[in-house]
């Protein structure tokens, strides 16, 4: 393969990206246009990067997306990495592995302190120290069941709803923003993105979504097909959430299914007098530490978790990572100090993909058992267990 080079993409690049696009997933779907120039404005400028050849011709290009993204119920600024494609004559020769590097290293210069993206294929991402985090899981109910809920709180189907919940209109955006928030932080949540209120009012804005607001919370769905898509619901506390998920079941009649893209652990599975169906559908993300110093102090920690973990870390391609850590934790806060070698027991050694297994929640032993950490010690890995406790998920794709 000729000499490879990254740089920016401009204005003048689109054409050739988007047909580089066209060649790797189809032509653009109806409404696509929109989405394109959309994601183009968003990233052009710096959160857009291709490599060219040496006569500067586009073979492949990928976008940082600027995220904001809840671990241990704080949130951090998240870099989604997508739109990667490589021109289909120009395969197999490095491109998208090129191309990753640079997107890491932009990111730590932007800020961007993690970065998740959802996967066509792991090799390439896990050669650049990214690991499986979770999953965004689609659970399906029956919709009479979710319409019950909310007889069971009010006495009757309709009470609840007609009292607390009204259409939600673009006005409403920043307290869907505010909600969402605040839940992922009540919650603890680990991996759940938060739409700005741009995003929000986008999507209150398109006709073919359905929304509804309560005193403290909210739900947004698509219905088609004889089926209803529930994208978010957020609810404060009983009573909300047994109205809106009234709303989405009221219309069991005409559409009987619902599916969700919620938290695994939802209290909805706690407070349905049903079960979901057995079939899920699961679509893996990968996650990866952008800048270890910034992100550790940035996540939530249990408040009554107490405790020092030493972490050896090797990462060539995100090299502020490098370094034996301390990480403490204290009264729900983080500190992460690099220290010098001491003669206390040997801490475990991780590269950058068990580092992001790590970050994601993985028990250090089953990290170890995928030959992902060497070193360390039974009291060690305990510790570590304790600082990264987590079971993140995603409920957006992008
Ligand atoms: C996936 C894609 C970006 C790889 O681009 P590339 O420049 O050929 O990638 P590289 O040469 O850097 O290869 C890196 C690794 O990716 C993996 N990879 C590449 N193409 C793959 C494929 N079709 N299936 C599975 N793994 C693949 C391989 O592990 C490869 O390493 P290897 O060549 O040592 O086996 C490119 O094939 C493409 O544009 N595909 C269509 C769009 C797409 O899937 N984009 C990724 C979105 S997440």
């Amino acid at each position: 393969m000729s000499q490879l080079r990254t740089r920016d993409v401009v204005d003048a690049d689109l054409s050739a990206v988007l047909s580089i696009r066209n060649r790797s997933f189809g032509p653009l779907s109806t409404g696509g246009e929109d989405w394109w120039r959309r994601v183009s404005a968003e990233t052009l400028g710096g959160r857009m990067i291709a490599v060219v050849d040496e006569s500067d011709r586009v073979l492949g290009a990928g976008r940082i997306r600027p995220y904001e993204q809840a671990w241990g119920g704080r949130h951090l600024r998240m870099g989604g990495v997508a739109g990667v494609y490589v021109e289909p004559s120009a395969r197999g020769g490095g491109v998208a592995t090129t191309l990753t590097r640079a997107l890491i290293a932009r990111m730590g210069e932007l800020g961007d302190v993690v970065s998740c993206l959802f996967p066509t294929t792991a090799t390439l991402y896990r050669r650049s120290g990214y690991e499986i985090g979770g999953a965004q899981t689609r659970t399906t109910y029956a919709g009479h069941l979710l319409r019950d809920l909310a007889s069971s709180v009010s006495g009757r189907a309709t009470d609840t709803s007609r009292s607390v919940v009204r259409p939600a209109t673009p006005d409403d955006a920043q307290r869907l923003h505010d909600l969402a928030r605040d839940a992922q932080v009540r919650h603890g949540a680990s991996g759940p993105m938060v739409p700005t209120a741009e995003t929000f009012r986008g999507m209150l804005e398109r006709e073919e979504l359905i929304s509804y607001v309560a005193s403290d919370g909210f739900v947004v769905y698509d219905l088609s097909d004889a089926t209803v898509t529930v994208e978010h619901l957020v609810a404060g506390s009983p009573e909300s959430a047994a109205a809106l998920w009234g709303v989405v079941g009221s219309g069991s009649s005409a559409a009987p299914t619902v599916h969700t893209y919620l938290d695994p652990r939802d209290p909805l599975t706690l407070a349905l007098g049903g079960l979901a169906a057995n079939e899920v559908q699961q679509t893996p993300w990968m996650g990866r530490v952008i800048d270890l110093a910034a992100a550790f102090p940035g996540r939530g920690f249990g408040a009554h978790t107490s405790v020092a973990a030493r972490l050896v870390v090797d990462d060539p391609e995100a090299p502020a990572n490098s370094g034996t850590w301390t990480l403490s934790v204290s009264g729900g806060r983080g500190t992460a100090t690099r220290d010098e070698p001491t003669s206390g027991a040997p801490p475990l050694e991780v590269g950058a993909r068990g580092l992001s297994a790590l970050w994601c929640g993985w028990s250090v032993s089953r990290v170890r058992q995928a030959g992902l950490a060497s070193g360390g010690s039974d009291d060690g890995d305990a510790e570590l267990d304790a600082v990264f406790a987590a079971a993140p998920y995603i409920t957006e794709y992008f």
